[in-house]
């Protein structure tokens, strides 16, 4: 069955002009217009991560929705507070702002390091510094910290003074030549959009030190990384990275939109009502369900599942790389892998992701040339072997 593509809907131009059309999912699997099944080791992009139909989190916001949708933020609701609560002991935390989306908790976390660093430091601590193939998001701010130039050269100028450092080099921080004027520090632990490639222990520690010698806000974007896709709840915490602030998103409410930035008190002290706002964010509907999916993700033995089916998925592959004698590397943490060999040139990736999809199964890029897998943490082993196969079959018609 080939899959059921619209061509040139009424969408922004900005996407494709030919999309994939989904209409429904259950587990581990979405299903097109025309009934074509899909494994989807995408998860949208690393948002659906409890995979898709589910009762439980449907009838969360069924049964809240009858309640209660939305107050101001004059305002607040019983889950909003609740759902905040149960965030903040997940670290060294105080507060959390709620938002939308992975920019909105980026564009948050980039204003409030701002004010820290003007309160503290002085008027000119305003700066940004950000990492060579980093992602960070879409809106003015934190598409300033993003590398990626193509993204921004449209859209210049951006945000001033704003440096773009090499990622994993941590010589280049004595570069900086007025890190007192630097008010934050912006990082991946593992770059989701830039080829998988994780944070170095020496870079960590690095960062670690200048962030408390300079009292730069260190800010860890686990927008990608977060709740449970690594197969810890951090991915910054468990490598040893000290960030002041966390920003989460994709799965933080299991697909509905809600995006949270976790702030200590040292910035919370300095805020003031009216100092930063949004009319949606923190919802009791999309609190709800994200307290549903943090049931699950935090119930004992899940994180460790996560991990245990990350090796197995690297088991997988690497089993497959050897049965076609090909050399490769697999890059990334738990469910979030990258697979890169070298002998499929960046030009063919495109062309082996469709030819995926016409075998039914959905992957995802990243950076120029790295295949990038991040199933439902839900999937099961047999689904696991099943994508690897209809991968390396691709593969092996694509050398
Ligand atoms: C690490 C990271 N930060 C920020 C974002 C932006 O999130 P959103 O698209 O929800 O604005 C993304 C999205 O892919 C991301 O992967």
């Amino acid at each position: 069955m080939q899959p059921y593509i619209i061509e040139k809907p009424h969408l922004t131009k900005n996407f494709s002009d030919k999309f994939l059309l989904i209409e429904s999912g259950k587990g581990s699997y979405v299903y097109d217009k025309g009934g074509k099944e899909y494994l989807d080791f995408g998860s949208g992009i690393a948002v659906n991560s409890l995979g898709y139909g589910r009762e439980d989190l449907a009838k969360a916001a069924y049964d809240q929705m009858k309640k209660l949708i939305h107050v101001s933020n004059l305002y607040t609701t019983g889950p909003t507070v609740e759902l905040a609560e149960r965030l903040v002991k997940t670290g060294d935390f105080t507060a959390v702002h709620f938002g939308n989306s992975g920019s909105e908790a980026n564009e948050a976390a980039l204003k409030y390091a701002r004010l820290y660093g003007k309160n503290k430091k002085g008027p000119e601590s305003v700066g940004f510094v950000s990492f060579s193939n980093g992602f960070h998001g879409r809106t003015m701010g934190s598409l300033s910290v993003t590398a990626t130039e193509k993204y921004k050269a449209p859209f210049s100028p951006l945000l001033s003074d704003c440096v773009i450092l090499p990622y994993n080099d941590p010589e280049s921080l004595k570069t900086i030549k007025y890190p007192q004027n630097v008010a934050g520090i912006i990082v991946e632990v593992i770059q989701g959009e830039g080829g998988l490639v994780s944070l170095s222990k020496e870079m960590i520690s690095a960062l670690n030190s200048y962030c408390e010698k300079y009292d730069i806000i260190l800010i860890a974007d686990e927008v990608q990384t977060g709740v449970g896709r690594t197969g810890s709840f951090f991915a910054s915490l468990e490598a040893g990275l000290h960030a002041d602030i966390i920003t989460l998103a994709k799965p933080l409410a299991g697909g509905l939109p809600l995006s949270a930035t976790l702030i200590p008190a040292k910035v919370n002290d300095l805020l003031h009502p009216g100092d930063h706002g949004t009319t949606f964010g923190g919802g009791p509907v999309t609190s709800v369900v994200a307290m549903s999916v943090l049931d699950i993700i935090q119930a004992p033995g899940f994180l460790q599942d996560v991990q245990d089916k990350g090796l197995y998925l690297d088991n997988e592959l690497n089993k497959s790389l050897k049965e076609l004698g090909l050399r490769g590397e697999i890059l990334g943490k738990g469910l979030l892998k990258g697979l890169k060999i070298p002998s499929i040139e960046p030009e063919k990736i495109g062309q082996l992701l469709n030819s995926c999809q016409d075998q039914g199964l959905l992957v995802l890029r990243s950076g120029q040339n790295v295949i990038r897998m991040a199933p439902p943490l839900t999937i099961s082993e047999k689904e696991l072997q099943k994508g690897v196969s209809i991968l390396f079959k691709v593969i092996k018609e694509i050398l």
